[in-house]
């Protein structure tokens, strides 16, 4: 079992207190970075019993890639404030617990090279101000290898926050990706008009199945899959974007409903143990994503941190699904949870 706390506070011992307050902080009044975690929490498990369990596997599979769990890695900014070895060691890592990376476009190390080290990965972007900047990152990830394009729909700017990038903060993804670029280019930041007609464009330029990041609701989803999305994040940014939208788990079972019968259906913010992971499953994600966990392990203990973290939570994963009587992920159905809040209960669920 991973002790979050104790990795978390571990993190904030190796790490300046700017760059450590970077990766922590979410926006606003971080209302829903506080509460995220307790969403989770507040879903209770209905376990089944008198069940063989003895063949128990957590392993699926993410667009048809194999993992050894349903728990892939988020993408997240510049690793290399956390660790000299970067996104490289990330996926080094990843690889060898058998579960899929999907690298930032803000990230600190070159696609070409995280891809040496990696297993199947799936590029992050947002959509730049320049088009064809964008364009270009999106074609050098196919070249470089990766899988598919997580479009990130969340972020027509980038939420203010408590904090402010601190003062080592490398040029990041666009500066390395993109040969050294000026970060300082307005044209390289967030495009604010962002719509149906980039998801498309994105499909074709890249040739590669695309995931939306960062929906919160069924009409965003269904817009999501009619411009072409093969899969959809069910994520508030992990609190970083609009503060106060619904938690993740909450969100989810209206997506799951509207268009889990057509594509995959993924989520993340605060999930943190085997039975987060079960949860989000029994509400219709076909897998989660953890973001600072990753980042927390890698601080403290580089790609072998990344590692044990990984395996650490598929074993979590493995014995959650054999003590709610199941025996595989696709075992999985609603009648495994409920709310113990009212807050959050809806018809259904
Ligand atoms: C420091 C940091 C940087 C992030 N950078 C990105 C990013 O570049 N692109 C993106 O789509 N999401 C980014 N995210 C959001 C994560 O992909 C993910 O949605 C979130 O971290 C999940 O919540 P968790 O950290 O509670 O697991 C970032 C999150 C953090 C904490």
């Amino acid at each position: 079992m991973i002790d979050h706390v104790a990795s978390m506070r571990q993190a904030a011992e190796v790490l300046p207190a700017d760059v450590f307050a970077y990766f922590a902080a979410g926006a606003g009044a971080e209302r829903t970075l506080e509460g995220q975690e307790q969403a989770w929490d507040d879903l209770l498990l209905r376990p089944r019993v008198l069940r063989d369990v003895s063949a128990t596997s957590s392993a699926t599979q993410v667009l048809g890639h194999p993992v050894a769990a349903p728990v892939l890695v988020a993408p997240t900014a510049a690793h290399r404030l956390a660790h000299p070895d970067a996104e490289v060691a990330v996926a080094r890592a990843t690889k060898a617990a058998g579960s899929l990376l999907v690298l930032s476009m803000r990230a600190s190390s070159r696609v070409e090279e995280v891809a040496t080290a990696a297993g199947p990965f799936w590029q992050q972007l947002y959509v730049l101000q320049d088009r064809g900047v964008t364009d270009e990152i999106a074609r050098r990830a196919a070249a470089a290898g990766a899988r598919a394009l997580v479009v990130t729909v969340d972020t027509p700017r980038v939420a203010r926050k408590r904090v402010g990038f601190p003062a080592s903060f490398p040029g990041t993804g666009i500066i390395e990706a993109l040969d050294h670029r000026d970060i300082a280019d307005p044209r390289l930041m967030q495009a604010e008009d962002v719509s149906p007609h980039d998801l498309e464009r994105l499909a074709g330029t890249s040739g590669l199945p695309l995931v939306a990041k960062g929906v919160l609701t069924a009409e965003a989803a269904r817009a999501c899959v009619a411009a072409g999305a093969s899969a959809v994040i069910v994520s508030t940014h992990g609190g970083r974007q609009l503060d106060g939208v619904v938690p993740a788990p909450f969100a989810l079972p209206e997506v799951a409903e509207a268009v889990g019968g057509d594509v995959e259906v993924y989520v993340d913010g605060g999930v943190r143990t085997g039975s987060h992971v079960l949860k989000a499953l029994a509400l219709g994600a076909r897998a989660v994503l953890v973001g600072r966990p990753v980042i927390w392990a890698l601080a403290s203990e580089g790609s072998e941190g990344v590692r044990r973290l990984l395996t650490e939570m598929t074993s979590d994963v493995e014995e959650a699904l054999a003590l709610a009587g199941c025996t595989s992920c696709a075992d999985v159905g609603p009648d495994l949870v409920r709310w113990q809040n009212a807050r959050y209960s809806r018809p259904g669920v």
